[in-house]
């Protein structure tokens, strides 16, 4: 595995199997590696595709007060995963490369940023549409990955690519979940015994609303009839909960019918941390509780 942080070495390295006409696959992440990652990682090595990973931490989706400071990072253990697995180019921009001195563009995505993590995060997805349509153009992918796990940043970076004409394919990969049902995430470091135990109280939510769906229930407000009270006695703080359209991310209403697989979308805080999951009703294999 090739490590490189200068970007016109990255475009060298990346021409040659371009030129053979071998697929070009990639997978952008902030680091602090788990098996969520290395999934992503493994769908683009099954393709038999020269795999580019990136580690970037990004300090433009993090809004003032948020925790780009305290953002866990190990580059040794990441770099020695990533090798292992086959990846071809560990690629680590410098900020300056990413963000040049008096840069002043930026990718605004509408609509869909504007509910569930939007409404709290506002210039999350700002940053995160930039720097993705950033990277995609510095490593030129065929193929990137993303996962369901962060779901409405999935549906943010399909649209950005739509919208902005970009050849590349975008795949979403199935959320990947801890014995326990919680989802991986790199901000699970943060929880202590106590805290994790209450975190439970997330796939618990999801499963039972996926239990009703499957057993035929339509009526939002049944599906998630006494689930929002569970989230809200194991939570510090709910931001929010509820079900959406799985294609526009608008709210669904108790009274309303849900519309085909609907998407279960929740954001919690449980002490300083805070954390996000979600099932699509009908697509996504429920956590196992
Ligand atoms: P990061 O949180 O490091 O995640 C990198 C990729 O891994 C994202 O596509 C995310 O959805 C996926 N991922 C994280 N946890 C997962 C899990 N449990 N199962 C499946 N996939 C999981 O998301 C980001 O970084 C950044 O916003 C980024 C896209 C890199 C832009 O800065």
């Amino acid at each position: 595995m090739l490590t490189i942080r200068a970007l016109d070495e990255l475009r060298k390295q990346v021409a040659t199997p371009h030129g053979a006409g071998r697929t070009v696959a990639f997978v952008p992440t902030m680091g602090f590696l788990h098996e969520g990652h290395l999934a992503l990682v493994r769908r683009a090595r099954r393709l038999g595709a020269f795999t580019v990973v990136s580690i970037f931490v990004n300090p433009s989706q993090f809004g003032p007060g948020e925790d780009l400071e305290r953002y866990p990072r190990d580059l040794d253990r990441d770099s020695a995963l990533l090798s292992e697995l086959g990846v071809d180019v560990l690629f680590l921009p410098a900020t300056q490369d990413v963000y040049p001195v008096g840069c002043s563009t930026w990718v605004v995505v509408e609509g869909i940023t504007e509910g569930l993590c939007g409404a709290t995060r506002s210039v999350h997805f700002r940053g995160v549409a930039t720097v993705v349509v950033k990277l995609l153009n510095m490593v030129q992918p065929d193929v990137a990955y993303f996962g369901r796990k962060d779901f409405q940043q999935l549906r943010v970076v399909e649209m950005a690519v739509r919208d902005l004409n970009m050849p590349v394919k975008i795949r979403g990969c199935a959320t990947v979940r801890d014995t326990d049902g919680i989802a991986l995430s790199s901000r699970n470091e943060f929880l202590s015994g106590k805290e994790r135990s209450r975190a439970r109280a997330i796939p618990e939510t999801l499963a039972e609303a996926a239990r009703r769906y499957v057993g035929g229930e339509r009526r939002a407000g049944t599906i998630l009839e006494g689930l929002g009270a569970k989230l809200g006695a194991a939570a510090d703080a709910v931001d929010y909960f509820g079900l959406f359209d799985a294609g526009t991310l608008a709210p669904i209403e108790d009274e309303e019918q849900v519309s085909d697989e609907p998407l279960v979308a929740l954001a919690l805080h449980i002490g300083r941390t805070r954390l996000i999951d979600n099932i699509q009703l009908g697509v996504d294999e429920p956590p196992d509780v």
